[in-house]
């Protein structure tokens, strides 16, 4: 495995790559849901980059950019497991080097759910991957469906932008009680843990319901909305039953939606989401 920390090392070791090179972008503090995606990188393609950036223009100045979870050891040794061949560590000043001022912004798709409540989030990310995607030049990229939105702002990024790039996007991975992986579960504390599993028991409660026909969103929202409420700290952000390729509201399920929230839980947000239909 070799580690490159500036955009020239980066593309040196690109160049030495020999076949189809795969990417997945992270922001680091590893578990298995990103070990998955390179996993599946590397069954499709000889070659696997890992990037790990805690990217500061997607967090909003009352959010945790200086507080997110570091240990880029733990995160090298996690990424030996998995047999990835370059990981990518750049500085802040690397990737937005004084001066730097161009934004990739994708509108429509961006404006609700967590658009909605974190207003500049995607334009950080849109621009951060656009960047990573350059300087990486890969054939193909991963992301997890645990960020829905995310997977589809990229992927209409790369569409709108006729960028050379496939996106494969990967299920969520869970813990054991159906709580989606992510780098924020170590904000929960003891107390707060055992009750997280509710945003996946609610998930599967609309999923329940759509089984035995239910189609009228509010009422599926509703009983998510009521389970939630069981858990005394959870406090619902939102929980929207959307349409899946534009992500409006939909009153009634008629084609494929997702049905995507996200609940604070003492520190940490939690979101996650189904796809029904
Ligand atoms: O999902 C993430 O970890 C980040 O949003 C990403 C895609 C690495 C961009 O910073």
């Amino acid at each position: 495995m070799q580690i490159a920390h500036t955009i020239s090392e980066m593309k040196t070791l690109r160049s030495k790559c020999t076949g189809p090179v795969s990417f997945v972008p992270t922001m680091g503090y590893l578990h298995d849901g990103h070990l998955e995606l390179v996993r599946r990188a590397k069954k499709d393609n000889p070659f696997a980059v890992v990037s790990i950036f805690v990217n500061p223009t997607q967090f909003a100045p009352n959010e945790d950019f200086k507080t997110y979870p570091r240990d880029i050891d733990r995160d090298l040794a996690m990424l030996e497991t998995v047999k990835t061949d370059i990981v990518f560590i750049p500085s802040p000043e690397e990737m937005y080097p004084e001066g730097c001022n161009t934004w990739v912004d994708v509108e429509g798709i961006t404006a609700t759910l967590e658009g909605r409540s974190r207003p500049k989030h995607f334009r950080g990310v849109t621009t951060v991957c656009n960047k990573l995607f350059n300087i990486v030049e890969a054939d193909s990229t991963y992301f997890g469906q645990k960020d829905a939105q995310q997977a589809l702002v990229i992927q209409k990024m790369v569409a709108d932008l006729n960028m050379n790039l496939k996106i494969i996007v990967v299920p969520t991975v869970r813990e054991k009680d159906g709580l989606a992986m992510s780098s924020r579960n170590t904000y929960l504390t003891a107390e707060e843990r055992p009750s997280a599993p509710v945003l996946y028991k609610s998930l599967q409660l609309a999923s329940g319901m759509y089984e035995k026909g239910e189609r009228d969103a509010r009422k599926i929202v509703a009983a998510m909305t009521q389970l939630i409420s069981t858990v005394p700290a959870a406090k619902i952000d939102y929980i929207c039953v959307s349409d899946i390729n534009t992500l409006q509201d939909v009153d009634t399920i008629k084609g494929k939606v997702v049905i995507s929230m996200a609940v604070k839980l003492g520190k940490p947000r939690l979101i996650d989401n189904i796809i029904l239909g």
